[in-house]
């Protein structure tokens, strides 16, 4: 029975068992949904989490493009997604049609889609990556042509680690982006035995400045195994509550404090009240697309992490 002077925390752990429900969340979600999350995580321990849970009802706190993913390899589960208007500008950078055009362009070429992308695109290509496993998954095809959808930041990258030929579309990340060299340099001065950890999402310049990069998942195994005591953060700042929990004994300081994800940020513990109360918004993928995405979804998941 629902209590009004119960508080969201109580409330949200009641529905999740009157629901069977779980709560997935990204590494950049607010600090208080990550509290209350069964899983936290990165994009591909969030496809890997969607797959193995044994609930009937997934609340999706990340963008669109993981909500997707988690409905296209569940068709048999309730996936929520608390905001619709959460949508990744990245994952909106790239369509069919203009995927299909590039393919003309390069008959020849295996086309990898990170995984920030609409469904309609990863079930027009042959394989998805995400940050952790995107050079392995390149390294790993037969083929040696191509096209990477949708970052070309994280297309320059893997091109920097296979000796294949990328072809990169320009698709960017508006957070990542606002992370400058000099944001990295600056910091350093001060802090001159911090180790400096980047998302492949960054500006090339802004990697070549990295001691280490890697996925958000990869940061968090490595700071806790690194003997570093200070580290720079260059990716969106919601990684720091992770960081900083996990590694009470250790620094963390982002590259820029404006590197923030607008869209990941507006999931709260009132929506996802609201979204296992009224179980809003249902996504659903339409059968033709959701099995085409899956099998690059699939595709990606048997050759596994990279970092
Ligand atoms: P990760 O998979 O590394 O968590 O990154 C997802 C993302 O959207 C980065 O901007
Ligand atoms: Fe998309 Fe960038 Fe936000 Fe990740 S941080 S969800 S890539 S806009």
């Amino acid at each position: 029975m629902f209590d009004p002077n119960m508080d969201e925390v109580e409330r949200i752990k009641q529905l999740k068992k009157e629901r069977n429900a779980i709560i997935l969340a990204h590494n950049y979600q607010r600090g208080d949904v990550q509290d209350i999350a069964d899983f936290v995580g990165d994009s591909f321990g969030l496809s890997q989490k969607a797959v193995d849970s044994g609930a009937e009802v997934i609340v999706f706190c990340g963008v669109d493009f993981m909500a997707e993913s988690a409905a296209v390899l569940n068709p048999e589960k309730t996936v929520l997604m608390p905001e619709l208007s959460a949508q990744c500008p990245m994952a909106a950078m790239i369509t069919v049609e203009s995927l299909r055009h590039e393919k003309e362009k390069y008959p020849g070429a295996t086309v990898v889609c990170y995984v920030n992308t609409p469904a309609s695109v990863k079930a027009e290509s042959d394989i998805c990556c995400t940050s952790a496993n995107a050079v392995k998954v390149v390294n790993a095809l037969p083929e040696d042509e191509i096209i990477f959808v949708p970052d070309r930041n994280l297309a320059l990258y893997v091109a920097a680690h296979t000796d294949k030929k990328i072809i990169p579309w320009n698709g960017y990340c508006p957070t990542h982006h606002l992370i400058l060299p000099g944001d990295i340099l600056l910091e350093k001065e001060e802090h001159p035995d911090a180790e400096i950890l980047v998302h492949p999402e960054c500006r090339p310049d802004v990697i070549a400045l990295a001691d280490q990069v890697l996925s958000t998942a990869g940061m968090l195994k490595y700071a806790r195994q690194s003997s570093s005591k200070e580290f720079i953060i260059g990716t969106e700042v919601g990684l720091l509550h992770r960081l900083n929990k996990e590694n009470p004994d250790k620094t963390f300081i982002p590259a820029t404090s404006y590197a923030v994800c607008p869209n990941m940020k507006m999931n709260t513990l009132g929506s996802i009240i609201r979204a296992l109360e009224r179980n809003e918004h249902v996504i659903k993928i339409p059968e033709d697309v959701r099995v085409k995405a899956k099998l690059a979804l699939d595709r990606m998941l048997d050759v596994g992490r990279g970092d």
